[in-house]
């Protein structure tokens, strides 16, 4: 290491969501802080995100909205702050906030302001925030950490790893914090893009593609897992808010199953449909259910078109079957060019959930998203960024 380092109590790689949370938290506590950002500004994906509004949480935020190797790992910190806390805060800042739709809660105005106060509340609470500025090397030293940097050495007592997942690398996302948990001896469990539309291939994808652009109703299904919302069919193959929400529940090789009559029996509807329009033909009759082009497309390739009246129980029964259960294999991901989180991380087995603290290197800290633990869609992961952040911060 070259000269003398810079003496920082705390040093935070990565100032997004988490880090912010953690800097300010740690700084108002009195901690010399430094937080390094390799990007040339904070917080890129709070300003993408939620369409340029950030859902910037979600008032039904419970565990059970988290996928991770270890479900109860996320508790602790969830249950210490919580989307109140940061409504509090946000309130403080005065901004304007709306609810959309189950709890989500997004800026009426811009994400901006979410960056804004995240780094006021920074510069009050003392922290010194470099951005532009990647780290080379990290080692272990006798009380603590020393660091190489592109601008200059550093030495801290306590290191906070917060360079989240690897989705949108063109935001500033890399591998850095896997490979930094794998070099001090942590398990880092496989990942994967989530939150990211599925792709299809073959005739799944020659079937539906010219319907590029139509979006209905459903409810996706793989295995246990659910999700009722939208569903857009695009290019490449099928996104939209229930196919993101399943996606990270999806291996490749999983077969999906869609309702696409959500929430209502498709044999009784069908049933109702022939005494009441007997001469309807199908396609014209589920053309008043689903998008019509859609409907027409069931009629052409899966369900044959007649006149209701012509149809007898039994082929009315396996009608209603292919409605709420239409199979489809997904060829795949979007990847993560354009998915929202990554699956997997560093394992939580090996960290304190009270302080997220690494039980092998004392002073070693992992938050946000690098951590396996995943939020569903719908303000839930910037949840986990806020209270794993706040979490730490109290603990250092
Ligand atoms: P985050 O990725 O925010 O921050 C990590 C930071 O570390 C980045 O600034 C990065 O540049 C930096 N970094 C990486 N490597 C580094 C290195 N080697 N040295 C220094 N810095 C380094 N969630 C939600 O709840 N509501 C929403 O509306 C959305 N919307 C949304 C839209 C889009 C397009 C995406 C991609 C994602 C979302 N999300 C979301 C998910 C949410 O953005 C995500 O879960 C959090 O930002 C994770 O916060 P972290 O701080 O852990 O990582």
């Amino acid at each position: 290491m070259s000269q003398q380092p810079q003496q920082f109590d705390v040093v935070i790689i990565g100032g997004g969501a988490a880090g912010l949370m953690c800097a300010q938290t740690a700084g108002q506590r009195g901690h010399r802080v430094r937080l390094i950002e390799h990007a040339n500004r904070c917080g890129k994906k709070i300003l993408m995100s939620g369409g340029g509004r950030c859902n910037f949480t979600n008032l039904g935020t419970t565990p059970k909205q988290f996928l991770s190797a270890n479900p109860h790992f996320c508790k602790s910190a969830l249950a210490r702050y919580t989307p109140q806390h940061f409504v509090e805060l946000v309130e403080r800042h005065r901004i304007a906030y709306h609810e959309k739709e189950l709890g989500q809660l997004f800026c009426d105005v811009s994400s901006k302001l979410i960056v804004k106060m995240l780094l006021d509340e920074c510069a009050n609470a003392g922290v010194r925030i470099d951005v532009g500025c990647s780290v080379q090397v990290v080692r272990q030293s006798e009380d603590g950490f020393e660091l190489q940097t592109t601008q200059g050495s550093m030495a801290c007592n306590k290191l906070v790893v917060a360079s989240g997942g690897l989705s949108i690398p063109s935001m500033g996302a890399s591998g850095f914090g896997y490979q930094l948990a794998q070099q001090f001896g942590h398990t880092v469990l496989p990942t994967r893009a989530g939150l990211v539309p599925l792709t299809l291939s073959g005739k799944h994808q020659e079937r539906l593609q010219d319907l590029s652009g139509v979006a209905l109703p459903i409810s996706a299904r793989c295995g246990k897992q659910a999700f009722s919302h939208d569903m857009l069919i695009t290019h490449r193959g099928i996104s939209g808010p229930a196919i993101l929400q399943i996606s990270s529940y999806w291996q490749p090789g999983d077969q999906l199953l869609l309702d696409l009559l959500p929430g209502r029996d498709a044999l009784q509807t069908l049933q109702d449909l022939k005494r009441a329009r007997p001469d309807a033909e199908l396609r014209t009759v589920l053309g008043d259910l689903l998008p019509k082009r859609f409907a027409q497309r069931l009629c052409e390739i899966w369900l044959p078109s007649r006149p209701m009246r012509q149809y007898n129980d039994p082929q009315l029964r396996e009608a209603a079957d292919l409605l709420s259960n239409f199979p489809l294999i997904a060829s795949g991901t979007e990847g993560y060019r354009t998915a929202e989180v990554t699956l997997g991380g560093v394992d939580t087995r090996e960290l304190s959930s009270s302080s997220m603290q690494s039980n092998k290197v004392p002073g070693l800290y992992f938050i946000g998203e690098v951590v396996d633990v995943t939020g569903w869609l719908g303000g839930y992961n910037f949840q986990w960024a806020w209270a794993s952040g706040h979490a730490c911060g109290m603990a250092l």
